[in-house]
């Protein structure tokens, strides 16, 4: 089994990965992470097996291997590097998930487990993901709202308990996770939980890969005026041949959500039928993966003023992003300058580093 600066070195002879020295610089430490997995012992005893019941209070099982936080700028390579990890683990019980899927799955399970009322609903929906799981690589950890807050905490430590392994990446370094956010001092305990249990790595890379690749056609239009829209019904009769579009009726826990038009897996929304609703990640994960192409118009401004509006956004790129969806969009500025400035534009600093890598000429579900 090749290690993971094997797999890294041999991409780059292979000229699919530029070397960047940063990234080399964190290699050992995601060597560290899959050589303790491969020399642990494969599986924890159950605590409540008879033995233990026979000997009373049995000793813990060996802690997991310490995981890993991956911290640094957008577009630097963390996502790609935890693949690496993914793909250098030799284990077959590991998993790499995104953050609102993983939170989605959660929310389902803790839903179902309060309906048969347990006491600790957590407890038995981490053991779930515990029983299956030995590395869990959990790509971009962002907590924005109370609720994660308070769940991702009490998740981690009984994953941890069970012996798992979890490698994360995020934009943050752990004591910025949840900045600012309301009762923050219920949260510290996880950051400190996060220091005790994982080995936390600064990509600092001074390149954003994103950046320097070959772009597509014109895919985002700006300013979003009459001009910008005939461009985009253009483009819309090329990619739907003028078939006559229907409303996209998408059912979601119960909920219905309607995109405007939609011919094949083709779609079209305005800004506000998408991110003026109060919608959530478990919708746009619908959407993204109803689709193959979506057209937004009239992405406007996004500051403080419409934070709730703009989150959303956020969320719906990423779910887009994550499913390879591509993109046709006309905008009041380029993504850029979207944001310029305020709370939440640091969290749109990813959006629009993906939404630059979403012109790529070969971007899309192939
Ligand atoms: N060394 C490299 N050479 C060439 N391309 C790279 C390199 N590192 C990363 N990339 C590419 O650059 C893009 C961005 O990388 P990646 O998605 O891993 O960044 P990230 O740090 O996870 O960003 P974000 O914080 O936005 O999630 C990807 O398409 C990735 O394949
Ligand atoms: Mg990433």
């Amino acid at each position: 089994m090749a290690t993971v600066s094997e797999l890294y070195e041999s991409r780059v002879r292979a000229g699919q990965l530029e070397p960047d020295p940063a990234q080399r610089g964190v290699l050992p430490a995601m060597d560290r992470v899959v050589r303790d997995l491969s020399s642990a012992p494969a599986a924890a005893p159950a605590k409540s097996g008879w033995l233990s019941r026979l000997i009373g209070s049995a000793p813990s099982a060996a802690p997991a291997p310490k995981g890993l936080y991956l911290w640094g700028g957008v577009g630097r390579g963390k996502s790609m590097l935890m693949d690496l990890i993914m793909d250098a683990a030799p284990m077959p019980q590991k998993r790499r998930v995104h953050f609102h899927e993983f939170m989605q799955e959660i929310q389902a399970g803790l839903n179902a487990a309060r309906q048969r009322g347990e006491q600790d609903a957590v407890r038995p929906v981490a053991k779930k993901v515990a029983a299956e799981t030995r590395l869990l690589c959990f790509d971009e950890m962002q907590i924005t709202d109370i609720a994660d807050a308070m769940i991702v905490g009490r998740l981690f430590q009984i994953l941890l308990e069970e012996g798992v392994t979890i490698v994360t990446t995020s934009n943050r370094v752990p004591e910025d996770l949840y900045k600012n956010g309301l009762n923050r001092q219920l949260f510290l305990p996880f950051i400190a939980l996060i220091r005790e249990r994982m080995e936390v790595v600064e990509l600092a890379s001074a390149t954003d890969h994103r950046q320097d690749r070959a772009e597509g056609g014109q895919v985002w239009f700006a300013p979003a005026d009459a001009m910008a829209t005939a461009q985009m019904n253009k483009l819309w009769r090329e990619e739907t041949g003028g078939v006559p579009p229907t409303p996209l009726v998408l059912e979601i826990k119960g909920r219905k959500v309607e995109i405007p038009q939609r011919v094949g897996r083709i779609a079209r929304a305005s800004f506000w039928d998408l991110c003026g609703k109060p919608l959530g990640p478990a919708d746009y994960l619908a959407v993204a993966e109803a689709v193959d192409l979506l057209f937004i118009d009239g992405v406007p401004r996004l500051s403080q003023s419409n934070y709730n509006e703009a989150k959303r956004f956020v969320t719906l790129i990423d779910a887009l992003y994550e499913a390879k969806v591509r993109l046709i969009a006309s905008g009041a500025d380029d993504p850029e300058r979207l944001y310029a400035e305020g709370e939440g534009a640091f969290e749109f600093e990813r959006t629009a580093s993906r939404l630059r890598e979403m012109r790529d000429a070969d971007w899309g579900k192939s």
